[in-house]
């Protein structure tokens, strides 16, 4: 699907009339400083700390882009980055900018009004319906316990933090009452049905965190427990296991809401990671809210699951580094060796820090500042080095020689993506590499050859994660560098020449089809294209500068300019698409004749099948225990 929101789907028309009203060097023009290089514009770009002007403007293509942060767009997207606008704000700016009068948009037609529309309305009226129950008679309770805890009122406000009341109908009441349909609740989980298919709320005397996407729509909530009136001053939730349920609770998986997909705050937070070029990855909610309220604003919080390579995927969009800060009980130790083993497999920069004293971010924030917690993650330490510590003490602690040997078999194991990925930086490789040799007693070059030797072992390090969302769906396998270099230019010439003409499409849409995309990035690339020509009435109204801008995703939009750029050199865009497209079937043949002959017996030696088949198992136990981790109910309270 595509991440527009509902407004651009039922008003796509009032978006082209602005679209082609408006000019793009003149925008930007009237927000940072231009100068004419060639046919373009350059400037020093507003999205990250730019020291030499990286930002180009495309009067051609009515499109801006920045070399070094992969910012951008068309002309909605810039003036949504640089404002902080949501889309339909954007449209009015520059339509009031341009003199172009806007139609109303109530008068859309019931009929196209989808179920995912009905879906989002409902959590919108939900989130306000818990926002009202703060204010009033009933969130006497959550408003003492957010006092307790230090929350003012701004925060609660920008968090949108609203309460659930201890009623077992009360939300369902009010719904129907707004004539929202029992069928919709349910869908998205704000009400289950008892067996005489009445309804009853999910969540009840709790406190409610809406979980809101980079579109700015709330698709869950999180509702932590209220403590019981009588102990409203308490900080401590009642033991879990009582009668109401686990600490927290968030809204089921629906179409819209995949907990491994989603980072809490990642809407608030996304602007000042950017800026900080830095992302800041809590456990908690309350941790976010506190870091947030303190001056910290770059923190985001998982759901309460690990971090999967989701929510890397997100992160990586906006910056490259990332902090872990986790409580300094030992599950949060724990929590930072599972993080780490997933994070050194890709080119993030990763520092792990803990919050002192017992406390949690959020204790912390509230009692020491924002400065002082800026401090911890100044001190954060550098991801390798920490696991390289953990692993040389095992490695030290072992007095057998089997006993070092495994620990040096298990850092080496540890090490080994990162190793091997080249897009890590080649100094801490080496760095790594020598201490390893030192460690162990043999050669760095003996050392890169057992690591080699230890991942060609493991194979199956795809990891599509069976996600639906548009990203998601292509989840990146860990190591791109594996991706042969015909294959990558193949693919940047279909994308390239789809986007330089779209009325190829036509020609060739039978043919054009993911799956001959081997390369993950590129293959969401390709995803998304489709999605956008599928969508086109005419494709020759199809436009490079709109297609940009609906791709959230630095990634993305730096392939998307690559693919672009070196299609145009030399033209001829349907031969090239036709050249490439044989070439991708090709291999895509040889592919699956290659994956039949490693299936028979004579395909690997027995020794190698045996150690395989250990790997795979050793994998699927990992992701086994993993899902397992973290059961539904409440978590046991760390003392
Ligand atoms: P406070 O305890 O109020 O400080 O909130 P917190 O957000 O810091 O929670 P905590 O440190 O206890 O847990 C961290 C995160 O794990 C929470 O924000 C939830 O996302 C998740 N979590 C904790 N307990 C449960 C539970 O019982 N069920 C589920 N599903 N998730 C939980
Ligand atoms: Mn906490």
């Amino acid at each position: 699907m595509l991440e527009s929101d509902a407004m651009s789907n039922s008003s796509g028309h009032i978006f082209q009339v602005v679209r082609q009203a408006a000019r793009i060097e003149e925008i930007v023009g009237e927000h940072i400083a231009l100068r004419p290089a060639g046919r373009e514009f350059v400037g020093l770009c507003p999205f990250h700390e730019d020291r030499r002007p990286s930002m180009y403007v495309s009067p051609q293509k009515q499109i801006f882009y920045c070399f070094v942060c992969a910012a951008g767009g068309d002309v909605f997207k810039f003036v949504e980055n640089y404002h902080k606008m949501s889309k339909g704000e954007a449209l009015r700016f520059l339509a009031q900018r341009y003199g172009i009068a806007l139609p109303e948009y109530r008068s859309a037609s019931p009929q196209a009004h989808s179920q995912r529309d009905r879906i989002y309305e409902a959590n919108v009226w939900a989130a306000q319906y818990f926002q009202k129950n703060l204010l009033g008679s009933i969130g006497e309770t959550a408003r003492q316990y957010l006092t307790a805890r230090g929350v003012n009122a701004a925060t609660i406000e920008r968090f949108k933090i609203g309460c659930a009341e201890t009623q077992w109908t009360a939300l369902a009441a009010a719904a129907a009452k707004k004539g929202i349909s029992q069928e919709t609740l349910l869908a998205v989980g704000l009400v289950k049905s008892r067996s005489d298919g009445s309804p009853y709320d999910v969540f009840r005397n709790r406190l409610m965190f809406p979980i809101i996407d980079l579109s700015d729509r709330v698709i869950a909530f999180g509702g932590r427990i209220l403590p019981t009136a009588a102990s409203a001053q308490g900080t401590e939730s009642p033991a879990g296991g009582d009668q109401d349920g686990p600490k927290y609770l968030n809204s089921p998986e629906t179409a819209l809401f995949s907990k491994r997909e989603t980072l809490y705050a990642l809407n608030l937070a996304r602007q000042p990671l950017i800026r900080k070029q830095m992302a800041v990855v809590v456990e908690g909610y309350m941790d976010v809210v506190g870091c947030h309220q303190a001056g910290v604003e770059n923190v985001v919080a998982t759901l309460g699951t690990a971090m999967t390579e989701q929510h890397i995927h997100m992160l990586r969009r906006f910056c490259n580094r990332v902090a872990l800060v986790f409580d300094s009980d030992d599950a949060g130790r724990r929590a930072a060796d599972r993080a780490i083993e997933l994070l050194l497999r890709y080119p993030v920069d990763v520092r792990i820090a803990h919050v002192p004293d017992g406390k949690d971010p959020c204790d912390f924030c509230m009692a020491h500042g924002g400065e002082a917690f800026e401090k911890i993650l100044a001190q954060a330490r550098d991801s390798l080095e920490y696991a390289w510590e953990k692993m040389y003490a095992m490695f030290q602690a072992s007095d057998s020689l089997a006993g070092k040997q495994r620990a040096s078999e298990a850092l080496m194991r540890l090490v080994a993506p990162a190793i091997l990925n080249s897009t890590v930086d080649p100094i801490r490789r080496g760095l790594l590499q020598k201490n390893i040799a030192d460690l162990v007693g043999i050669s760095p070059d003996e050392v890169h050859a057992r690591i080699r030797k230890l991942s060609a072992a493991a194979p199956g390090t795809t990891n599509n994660a069976g996600a639906t969302g548009a990203v998601g769906a292509v989840a990146p396998p860990p190591e791109p560098t594996t991706v042969d270099v015909g294959v990558q230019r193949a693919g940047l010439w279909i994308i390239g020449s789809l986007v330089s003409d779209f009325t190829l499409y036509a020609l060739f849409r039978e043919r054009i089809s993911i799956d001959l995309f081997p390369e993950p990035a590129m293959a969401s690339l390709l995803a998304r294209l489709l999605e956008y020509l599928e969508e086109l009435t005419d494709s020759s109204t199809g436009n490079l500068a709109e297609f940009m801008a609906l791709l959230d995703d630095p990634e993305l939009v730096r392939l998307v300019m690559q693919a672009q750029t070196e299609a145009e050199r030399g033209g001829n865009f349907k031969q090239k698409l036709e050249d490439s497209l044989n070439r991708l079937e090709e291999l895509s043949q040889l592919r699956s004749t290659a994956a039949t002959d490693i299936d028979s017996p004579g395909g690997a030696t027995p020794d190698e099948a045996a150690r395989l088949k250990t790997v795979v198992d050793t994998r699927m136990l990992a992701a086994k225990t993993n899902k397992l981790r973290r059961p539904l109910g409440p978590r046991p309270q760390g003392g």
